[in-house]
């Protein structure tokens, strides 16, 4: 039997799954441990039926303050190139339901790539988010290099990567790091709430959205808009477009069979 020790998790009311990471000690650190835990659960919540939108969250005091560098601190060249080191973190972009992603505190290094790999984050105003490497003699390893920069843009991206100067929640909102800023003690309702809604749409058709949000990132224009038009199409392959649509006619409200 499996013993989760560095994360929560539940099934919640209204198809939501609930993960939190849960190391106090470390502020989260992301050591392996918590990565087999973290991407089992995962993949549980992704093929169970019941769930339609999964929440990832961390403590009032931390998401996560990076990958666990007293785990990394002896590691050799040849180890990290070998067994791909942080490379496995990819997997979790292959969670195929939404993710919702909470910030309070600190996200910071693989930390702030996690909450960055999240679909929607939503932020506490206690929220800190940064790229440290460069204080520790390395640079960003799951992403932040490339996602920070997708996001918030060339100079602010290089100046925080090259000073490891944190970047605090309003700043995240205004630069659409963030969908928003809520109180601390709040958090919890808000991802629940966005959470909730989702899941409570049909299941494939959240999917297939999901799938051509992240396709704008990581394809042009051109292909992009092929891929989505393709993947319009296949909604009407679904009972849940018909559905939806002589829903609207009739006046009603849709009943999402997920077929
Ligand atoms: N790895 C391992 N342990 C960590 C950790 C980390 N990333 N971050 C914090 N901890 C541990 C601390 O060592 C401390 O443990 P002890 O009680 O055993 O001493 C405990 O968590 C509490 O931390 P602090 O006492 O430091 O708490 P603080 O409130 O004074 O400071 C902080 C908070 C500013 C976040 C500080 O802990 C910090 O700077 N942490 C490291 C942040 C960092 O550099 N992250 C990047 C990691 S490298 C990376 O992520 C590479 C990549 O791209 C994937």
């Amino acid at each position: 039997q499996f013993k989760f020790e560095n994360i929560l998790f539940e099934k919640r009311e209204g198809g939501v799954g609930y993960v939190q990471l849960n190391r106090p000690k470390a502020l989260n650190a992301l050591c392996d441990g918590l990565f087999t835990e973290l991407i089992q659960i995962l993949k549980e919540m992704d093929n169970d039926p019941e769930v339609g939108c999964i929440i990832l969250t961390g403590s009032e005091k931390a998401f996560a303050a990076g990958a666990d560098i007293k785990e990394m601190k002896d590691q050799t060249f040849p180890h990290t190139y070998t067994s791909n080191m942080l490379g496995w973190w990819d997997e979790i972009t292959r969670i195929r339901k939404p993710i919702v992603g909470g910030v309070n505190g600190y996200a910071l290094g693989g930390g702030c790539e996690l909450a960055m790999i999240c679909d929607i984050l939503i932020a506490g105003s206690n929220a800190k988010f940064g790229q440290p490497e460069i204080t520790l003699g390395t640079i960003p390893g799951m992403g932040g290099s490339q996602r920070l920069t997708r996001v918030i843009g060339k100079s602010r991206a290089m100046e925080m990567v090259l000073t490891g100067e944190f970047m605090d929640a309003n700043e995240a909102v205004q630069r659409g790091l963030v969908s928003r800023v809520v109180e601390p003690k709040l958090l919890n309702d808000e991802l629940m709430r966005v959470s909730r809604k989702i899941a409570s749409m049909s299941k494939p058709i959240t999917m297939m959205c999901k799938e051509v949000v992240n396709e704008a990132y990581e394809t042009g224009l051109k292909d992009g808009l092929k891929y989505e038009r393709r993947i319009f199409h296949s909604t009407f392959a679904t009972n849940d477009r018909k559905e939806g649509m002589t829903a609207f006619a009739e006046k009603r409200k849709p009943n999402w069979t997920d077929s």
